[in-house]
C-alpha cells in the first residue's frame, strides 16, 4: 500500500512538471446595460458545469439575496425565488463565493428559478474557472444543473451589489457570441478520452456521451463539416523508475507511454499497460480509417468495443477488440502495424504524437484533465450531453453557415415564435424570413418552392425569378370574377406589382377597375353605347352598325347596307385598320382621332353617315 502510494505520488509530481504548464480561463462577455454609472463590457469566466449557451446571449436582471447570500442552503428554506414573472426579465442570482462548492451554489439558485448564477470572487485576483470537485462528481446532481454559471470579479461584484443596495436596477446581458472561435464553415473538434470503463461515473459518462453522440458526429463528419480527432493521454515513467514493476504493469515501450492502473490495484484486474494498448490501437483505428477517408467509423468502433468488450465481463482484450475491427471492415494487419511491439525500447509515431498534442497551443491550454473537448481550439466547458457539446460545435460556425442539424428541436431557441422574431413575414401566404437557430434567430429571406426571395429578411422580402408569381402571386393583388382571372404579378420583380390594362391601383392590396365609359377612355363616338364590366368594357353600336375594338369606331355591316364595293370597302377598312394599329403605340390619340376622320371621309363617299354630319376633325383636313 506505502509503496503504491509512493509511486502514485511520483506519477502526480512528474504530471505536475507539465500541468503546471499551463491552464486557460474560458471567459464570456457580461454587458451591463443599466445602471447608467456601470454600463460597460465585463469579463466573467465560464463555470465547468452546467450548460453555458455557446453561441447566444442571455438577458436578465441581478439579483443579490438578502439572506444564504453564498446559495450554500436551499433557498426554499429562506423562502426566496427567483422565479420571474411573465412579461419580466429572468433573474440572475448573484452571490458570494466560499463555504461551499461552486456547484451547489448553481443547483440551489436553480431550484430557486434563476436563470442564472453569477458567483463574485471572495479575493482580488485574476478570473478562475469554477469547475466540480473531484468528489463531487459522482453526485447526481452536478448532472443536473443546466443553468449557466459565471465567475465575475471582486470588484464588479461590489460595484453591482453597491448600486442594487441604492435602490437601482442591474440589468445584465451575458454574451457567449465570442465564447469560441467561429472563422469559417468547418469546425475542428478534439475529444481527449480514455478507453478505460472501470472509473466509475466518469467513465460511464464518457461512454454515455460517446453513444449519445455518435449519430451527430457522424453526419456532421460525412458531410465534411467538422472535423474530428480523438486524442489520448499518455504519461511517461521517471527515468529511475523504468525497471520498478509498478512501471513495468503500467507502461509500455520501455516507460515511454503509461496509463494509471484501472482499479489503482498492481495486483489484481487489468494494468494500465493494457489500458494503455487499447487507447493505442483506438487511435491507430482512427488513423487508419482516417487514411481510408472513413474518420467517422470510429465512433462505431469505440462504442461497439465499449459494449462488447468490457473490463467488468474480462472481454477488455485483444482477442474481442480485434473480433469488433474485423466486423466494421478495417484492415487489421494496418491496425498490428500501427501498433508495433509494445514491449521494444522504441518510440511508437502514434503515441508520440499524442504526448507532443498535450501541450497547450494557441488559445488552447494544456490538456491535463479526462475527459476535455476541444472546439476550434478551446477547451469546453460545461456538461458533457449531447445537447450542450452540439450547441457548442454548432457556435463555432461562422454564422448561417451552420448545418441544419444545429437547427433541431435539440438546441433550438424558438425565437421565432414571437412577434416573428422581428423578421419580414407573408402572414396570409405563410412565409417567413425568420430561421431559428441555437444561435437566437436570424432574419433571412427565404426560398420557398424553388422560388429565391430577396430582400433585407426585416421589412422586405420579396420573390424573385421566373417562377416568381407560383407563390402567393409575388405578393402581388389577384382576383377573379365569374370566370375572369387578373393578377398584377409580372415576371421582373425589380418593377414590383403593376396591375394588369383595364386596373389602376398600388398592385400589391388592390387594383381598381377603371371604369372605361365614365372615364371616356373608349367607346366614345356617337352611335356607340358603352357599358363597363369588370376589368373592360362592353361597347355596343345602334342599328346594324358593328363595333370595331381597335378602332373604337362602328362600322356598317357587311351584307346589309353594304353596296357590291362592300368588299373593297372592308378591304380598305382592314388595312387601314392594320396601320392605325402599328402607330397607335406612338401617337394613341393624334393619329386615332386623324384616322378616324379619313376613315369617316371615306366611308362618307360610300354610305353617308346617317345621323350627324361629319365632325370637322381639328387638324383641318376633312376635305377630299
Ligand atoms: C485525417 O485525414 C485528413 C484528410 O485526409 C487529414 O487532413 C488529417 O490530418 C487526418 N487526421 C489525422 C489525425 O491523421
Ligand atoms: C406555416 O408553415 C409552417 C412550416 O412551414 C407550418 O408548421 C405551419 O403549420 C404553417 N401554418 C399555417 C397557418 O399554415
Amino acid at each position: 500500500m506505502r509503496e503504491k502510494l509512493s509511486f502514485l505520488l511520483c506519477v502526480w509530481i512528474l504530471l505536475c512538471g507539465s500541468c503546471l504548464g499551463r491552464f486557460v480561463v474560458e471567459k464570456n462577455n457580461l454587458r451591463i446595460t443599466s445602471p447608467k454609472s456601470l454600463r460597460g463590457v465585463y469579463e466573467c469566466a465560464i463555470g465547468n458545469f452546467g450548460v453555458p449557451k455557446y453561441g447566444g446571449t442571455m438577458v436578465g436582471s441581478v439579483v443579490y439575496p438578502k439572506l444564504n447570500q453564498k446559495a450554500c442552503k436551499s433557498f426554499d428554506e429562506v423562502r426566496i425565488s427567483f422565479r420571474s414573472k411573465p412579461g419580466s426579465f429572468p433573474t440572475f442570482v448573484l452571490v458570494d463565493r466560499g463555504d461551499c462548492f461552486f456547484t451547489l451554489k448553481a443547483w440551489n439558485a436553480q431550484n430557486g428559478g434563476a436563470a442564472a448564477l453569477i458567483v463574485v470572487d471572495d479575493r482580488s485576483e485574476a478570473l478562475i474557472t469554477m469547475d466540480t470537485p473531484e468528489e463531487e462528481k459522482n453526485d447526481e446532481y452536478v448532472e443536473k444543473i443546466n443553468i449557466p454559471s459565471a465567475l465575475v470579479s471582486r470588484s464588479l461584484g461590489d460595484n453591482i451589489k453597491k448600486a442594487l443596495s441604492s435602490g437601482e436596477m442591474v440589468n445584465i446581458n451575458l454574451d457567449w457570441r465570442e465564447a469560441l472561435p467561429h472563422p469559417d464553415d468547418r469546425v475542428e473538434y478534439e475529444f481527449w478520452t480514455n478507453s478505460n470503463d472501470e472509473c466509475g461515473p466518469k467513465c460511464d459518462n464518457q461512454i454515455d456521451f460517446v453513444r449519445s453522440f455518435k449519430g451527430v458526429a457522424q453526419q456532421l463528419e460525412k458531410k465534411g463539416f467538422t472535423q474530428f480527432t480523438p486524442h489520448y493521454i499518455t504519461w511517461y515513467c521517471p527515468e529511475a523508475f523504468i525497471l520498478s514493476k509498478q512501471c513495468k504493469s503500467q507502461c509500455i515501450n520501455h516507460g515511454r507511454y503509461c496509463a494509471p492502473d484501472p482499479e489503482q490495484d498492481f495486483s489484481q484486474g487489468y494494468d494500465g499497460k493494457d489500458v494503455v494498448i487499447q487507447n493505442l490501437r483506438q487511435a491507430c483505428f482512427f488513423k487508419v480509417a482516417n487514411e481510408s477517408g472513413k474518420p467517422w467509423q470510429w465512433w462505431d468502433y469505440v462504442t461497439d468495443f465499449a459494449i462488447r468488450c468490457p473490463m467488468k465481463k474480462e472481454k477488455y482484450t485483444e482477442e474481442c477488440s480485434n473480433q469488433v475491427i474485423k466486423s466494421l471492415g478495417i484492415d487489421l494487419k494496418k491496425i498490428k502495424e500501427c501498433i508495433g511491439d509494445t514491449h521494444a525500447d522504441n518510440e511508437n509515431p502514434v503515441l508520440k504524437a499524442e504526448q507532443d498534442a498535450q501541450i497547450g497551443r494557441g488559445s488552447r491550454g494544456d490538456v491535463t484533465i479526462l475527459p476535455t473537448l476541444v472546439i476550434n481550439n478551446r477547451q469546453y466547458r460545461g456538461k458533457l450531453e449531447k445537447g450542450a457539446v452540439l450547441k457548442a460545435i454548432c457556435s463555432g460556425f461562422q454564422e448561417t453557415t451552420e448545418p441544419s442539424i444545429c437547427l433541431t428541436p435539440d438546441i433550438e431557441t424558438n425565437e421565432c415564435l414571437e412577434n416573428n422574431g422581428g423578421c419580414w413575414q407573408d402572414k396570409s401566404a405563410n412565409i417567413s424570413a425568420c430561421r431559428d437557430t441555437f444561435r437566437g434567430r436570424v432574419c433571412e429571406c427565404p426560398i420557398v418552392q424553388n422560388v429565391k426571395f430577396v430582400g433585407d429578411g426585416y421589412t422586405n422580402c420579396e420573390a424573385s425569378g421566373a417562377l416568381r408569381c407560383e407563390i402567393n402571386n409575388g405578393g402581388c393583388w389577384k382576383e377573379s370574377r365569374g370566370g375572369r382571372a387578373y393578377s398584377a404579378c409580372i415576371d421582373d420583380h425589380t418593377k414590383g406589382c403593376v396591375c394588369p390594362p383595364g386596373f389602376r391601383g398600388d398592385g400589391v392590396k388592390s387594383c381598381e377597375d377603371v371604369d372605361e365609359c365614365k372615364e371616356k377612355v373608349a367607346c366614345q363616338c356617337p352611335e356607340c353605347k358603352c357599358q363597363n364590366t369588370w376589368g373592360s368594357y362592353l361597347c355596343s353600336c345602334s342599328g346594324d352598325l358593328l363595333y370595331l375594338r381597335e378602332n373604337d369606331m362602328c362600322i356598317g355591316k357587311y351584307g346589309s347596307t353594304a353596296t357590291a364595293n362592300g368588299s373593297i370597302v372592308w378591304m380598305v377598312i382592314f388595312i387601314l385598320a392594320a396601320a392605325a394599329a402599328g402607330g397607335y403605340a406612338f401617337y394613341k390619340y393624334r393619329i386615332q382621332r386623324y384616322m378616324d376622320s379619313e376613315i369617316r371621309a371615306i366611308m362618307a363617299q360610300y354610305m353617308p353617315l346617317d345621323n350627324q354630319p361629319p365632325q370637322v376633325p381639328s387638324h383641318g383636313n376633312q376635305e377630299i
